[in-house]
């Protein structure tokens, strides 16, 4: 009996950019998310006592490539000594473009393999070992605005608003469907050992980190646009000083760039942030969205555009 478990990804404002332990695949910063509604990852797991081998499905074919990672992390959940499972992973986004589908996977995973095995674990458990396998998943397992804490041997993690307390619309600007060059994981650790501008990263996250929650918590939209922008143009500047350098962007993500700019003289409360590859996502007040969309669909190079409001932790569909 297959158990289905669904989660969203998140967006980050204050990034996660390099690690503390590789082995515990902790991260180096403390980072905060938008948990986003409408973009969704459903994941199915059914653990079968007589399969000699775990299968993974990721949108109707079989993804060998990723079965490593997922078999590692049901091991975590489940212990070594788990029956294999078949693991069936569907999105409603393009996966491996910058979208976080890795934190929708590993969060609705982590969800579906320990209810399936006929655990309780808290949320905060379960967290922490979806963020085992992907640091960023381990916020989508809340909704709304989550913090993501680093402590000296764990994490930890603090839903700051629900969904409902401070709505705000997430506008996705894709600007190309295709997986990214470089893994988040693979890129980190390059930056971590070649960017001069590492360290000066990791030292300054304590301070974006301490704004943006006092931004969220005073509901402070102007403070909370100044930080994210500032934090992911320098998230990328890391990315870009690394060797090889790492660039994710494309001309439309800049375009679009310039597109929010626009929308920002004229006083729209927009801001933008950028990930491991090549979308914008541009973060709104309600009554904007459809101003900010309208713009970025015309904006050169845009494909489509995607919106969401805030949204739930993952949770169990079908036990
Ligand atoms: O969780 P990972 O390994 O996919 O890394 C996520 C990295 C960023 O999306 C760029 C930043 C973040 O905090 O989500």
């Amino acid at each position: 009996m297959p158990v289905i478990a669904e989660a969203q990804p998140n967006i980050a404002l204050i990034k996660y950019w390099g690690k503390r332990d590789e082995a515990r695949n902790l991260p180096a910063v403390d980072s905060l998310s938008l948990t986003l509604a409408s973009l969704r990852t459903r994941m199915s797991v059914t653990f079968d006592e007589h399969a000699e081998k775990d299968l993974l499905t990721i949108n109707n074919e079989i993804a060998p490539g990723m079965l490593a990672r997922v078999s590692d992390c049901l091991d975590s959940v489940c212990g070594c000594r788990r029956p294999r499972a078949s693991v069936v992973s569907e999105s409603n986004f393009p996966i491996g473009a910058g979208l976080a589908s890795s934190a929708s996977a590993f969060a609705a995973l982590v969800v579906a393999a320990s209810h399936g095995i006929g655990q309780t674990l808290t949320t905060l458990a379960l967290a922490r070992l979806a963020g085992s396998a992907s640091g960023s998943a381990a916020r989508s397992l809340f909704g709304g605005i989550v913090a993501l804490r680093c402590g000296p041997e764990e994490i930890n993690l603090d839903p700051l608003a629900e969904a409902a307390d401070w709505p705000l619309e997430v506008i996705v600007a894709v600007t190309e469907e295709g997986q990214k060059p470089v893994g988040s994981g693979a890129a980190m650790q390059r930056s971590a050992y070649t960017s001069p501008f590492y360290s000066a990263w990791l030292s300054r996250q304590p301070a974006d980190f301490r704004l943006a929650v006092d931004a969220v918590a005073a509901r402070d939209f102007a403070a909370l646009a100044a930080v994210s922008e500032h934090n992911c143009l320098k998230m990328h500047s890391v990315m870009w000083t690394s060797r090889p350098a790492i660039v994710y962007w494309n001309a439309a993500t800049l375009a679009c760039m310039e597109t929010v700019r626009a929308l920002q003289r004229d006083r729209q409360p927009v801001f933008f942030t950028i990930d491991a590859g090549p979308q914008l996502k541009a973060v709104c007040l309600p009554d904007a969205a459809s101003v900010v969309r309208d713009a970025l669909d015309q904006t050169e190079g845009v494909l489509r555009t995607l919106q969401s409001g805030l949204g739930a932790g993952a949770r169990i569909l079908r036990p």
